[in-house]
């Protein structure tokens, strides 16, 4: 199946054209945020759908019919996309908004807010492996090559969504100046319901009872993978090739040991280090 080639490119960061305009990254970059908003921030593939899930629930107080029949772009709509300020246009508060732009697109925007920002990061190891399944069925991303080929592409930050490396530097740089709470695909992976304690703290948002069952019950892997409202299988076969893989793929964490080569790990470990050697990380940081 062709691949849609139109690309965007914004702040230096090549984006899906099918899905980004000058226009839409505008209004993303001058976003009015409310208080009450909460601000899903990612690098791709780090467990955005998952926190989408997990928010979703906590909201509802545990009532799994908005996870079970409304898509999670409707429920937290990408606030860099075109379809973002209709989708927004009757939201009640609080509103939960998703988005994978760079801190230094969003930042003058939320720094003038109370708007508060959940970050989640995933080791990037398994970012990378995760992203280049991610480029067979996602049409409107360029043809990865091969794994070698994409990883090199993925060390230099020349993929779409540019680099890791910034990315998470960049939100990691807020930690002084917005309302923001470092969580890690890991840690759900971990401790699920730990977490989500934790989010509910910093949302000041209780925990209605029986929401943590709900969440084990409808974020679980399994379950979100049967859930048409969570898994993309409602995505157009021009737009996501489902012949070519899922989007809820594995659900593992350490899947990279199944496909780096011990070179290429060297490579990776070497270039984390001259990146991130010198980062102050929040603890539990994974790596
Ligand atoms: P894999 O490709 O390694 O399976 P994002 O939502 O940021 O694009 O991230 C997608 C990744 O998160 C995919 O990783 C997907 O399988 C994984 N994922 C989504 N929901 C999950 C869940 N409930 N439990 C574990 N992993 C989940």
């Amino acid at each position: 199946m062709d691949r849609m080639e139109v690309t965007e490119t914004f702040a230096g960061i090549a984006l899906p054209g099918h899905l980004h305009t000058q226009e839409s990254l505008g209004f993303a970059a001058a976003f009015a945020f409310r208080p009450t908003d909460v601000l899903i921030a990612t690098y791709p593939k780090s467990g955005t759908t998952w926190m989408q899930e997990i928010l979703t629930l906590m909201f509802s107080l545990g009532d799994a019919r908005p996870a079970k029949t409304i898509p999670n772009w409707e429920r937290a709509p990408w606030l860099e996309q075109i379809y973002c300020r209709e989708a927004l246009r009757d939201t009640e508060t609080p509103r939960l908004l998703t988005t994978h732009m760079p801190a230094h697109v969003l930042a003058p925007a939320l720094q003038r807010s109370k708007a508060k920002v959940i970050y989640v990061a995933r080791n990037p190891k398994d970012v990378a492996v995760s992203f280049y399944h991610f480029h067979h069925l996602a049409k409107f991303l360029p043809d990865p090559g091969s794994f070698d080929a994409f990883l090199t592409q993925f060390l230099e930050g020349t993929v779409h969504y540019g680099s890791w490396f910034d990315h998470v530097k960049g939100w990691l740089g807020q930690r002084h100046l917005l309302d923001i709470l470092y969580v890690t695909y890991e840690e759900l992976h971990q401790d699920l319901c730990g977490t989500a304690q934790r989010l509910s703290t910093f949302l000041g948002c209780p925990l209605a009872p029986g929401t943590l069952a709900a969440l084990e019950q409808h974020c679980s892997f399994a379950a979100m993978r049967e859930n048409a409202m969570a898994n993309y299988s409602l995505i157009p076969p021009e737009i996501m090739d489902h012949s070519q893989g899922r989007f809820m793929r594995k659900g593992v964490v350490g899947d990279w040991r199944d496909h780096f080569s011990p070179q290429q790990n060297a490579l990776f470990n070497q270039r984390y280090q001259e990146e991130m050697g010198d980062v102050e990380l929040p603890t539990q940081w994974p790596m």
